[in-house]
């Protein structure tokens, strides 16, 4: 049976993989979240199913990846077949910050540490708690959802001086993503960076939705005011189900790649 784990799980992106990998005969879904009860769209999803699985992990507390990877192998003797790593901070009151929105150099300084644990450090915590899973299946996917928010081509191209701690961290990321490709090549693994494009996810935000609504339109009409480029926003079943085409068909000479959810490798919209 194709086991998933999805870090991250609880709404947005990360929620609508569950539903989507749910939804497959025969496939079981690990969705690792910071607070299970407090999940309450993915509790609706996985209500009465029997093939997905909530379990608590922080993804900037190592220990309790350790915990949720012990808590899959009872599940799956011992074996996962894909690691989708989708976790961010995406707080929409600190992600679009720039270099002079903080008052404080401590500010700044606090904001990008907390921003790197769980961006940076958080895909290396979840891959290596995983490993041994992951060394334990045939398929060996590890996909990190990346952003071009922390591609250098794409923040040239859509003018985006803002959104530094976000941007710097999920760089970082694409790094990190990288240097694990490398490391597990020879192993038989295809480990890539994923972007999901721009995805409206506004309707499992919890208490900001609107808030959350708006920073996207804000966003893409500054792009459109500065580049002439307007940025298509998509709905999280339109780009998961692109994104899970893309997983689905990946092959060894993927491996390393920064891939766009349509699967040619990432580069920023035109
Ligand atoms: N939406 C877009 O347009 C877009 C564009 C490019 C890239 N991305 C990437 O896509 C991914 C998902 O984004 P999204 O838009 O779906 O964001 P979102 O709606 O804000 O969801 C973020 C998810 O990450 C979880 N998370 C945050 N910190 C965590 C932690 N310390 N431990 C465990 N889980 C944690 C959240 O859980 P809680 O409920 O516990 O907070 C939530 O499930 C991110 O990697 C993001 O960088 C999104």
């Amino acid at each position: 049976m194709p086991s998933y784990a999805v870090i991250g799980a609880s709404r947005g992106i990360g929620l609508e993989y569950v539903r989507q990998l749910a939804s497959r005969p025969d496939t079981s879904v690990f969705a690792i979240v910071r607070n299970p009860a407090g999940s309450t769209h993915l509790q609706a999803v996985a209500a009465g199913l029997k093939n997905v699985h909530i379990i608590a992990s922080d993804v900037a507390d190592y220990s309790t990846l350790e915990h949720a990877a012990k808590q899959v192998a009872e599940v799956t003797e011992g074996k996962l077949d894909c690691l989708i790593h989708n976790a961010a901070n995406m707080d929409i009151n600190t992600v679009h910050k720039g270099f002079d929105d903080y008052t404080t150099m401590e500010e700044l300084d606090s904001e990008f540490t907390s921003a790197f644990k769980v961006n940076s450090l958080g895909p290396i915590h979840s891959i290596t708690a995983f490993l041994p899973l992951l060394r334990a299946s045939n398929t060996k996917k590890i996909v990190v959802i990346g952003s071009g928010a922390g591609d250098l081509k794409a923040i040239q191209a859509l003018n985006i001086a803002n959104m530094v701690a976000y941007g710097m961290t999920k760089a970082a990321a694409v790094i990190a993503t990288t240097k694990f490709a490398i490391k597990l090549k020879d192993e038989g693994f295809v480990v890539v960076t994923l972007a999901p494009g721009m995805v409206d996810t506004s309707a499992t935000a919890g208490t900001d939705e609107d808030v959350v609504a708006e920073g996207y339109a804000a966003f893409t009409s500054l792009v459109k005011e500065y580049t002439g480029i307007q940025i298509a926003v998509q709905t999280p079943q339109a780009s998961v189900a692109a994104q899970l085409r893309t997983i689905d068909g990946l092959e060894a000479s993927r491996n390393g790649l920064f891939l766009s959810h349509r699967s040619g490798e990432y580069r920023p919209p035109t």
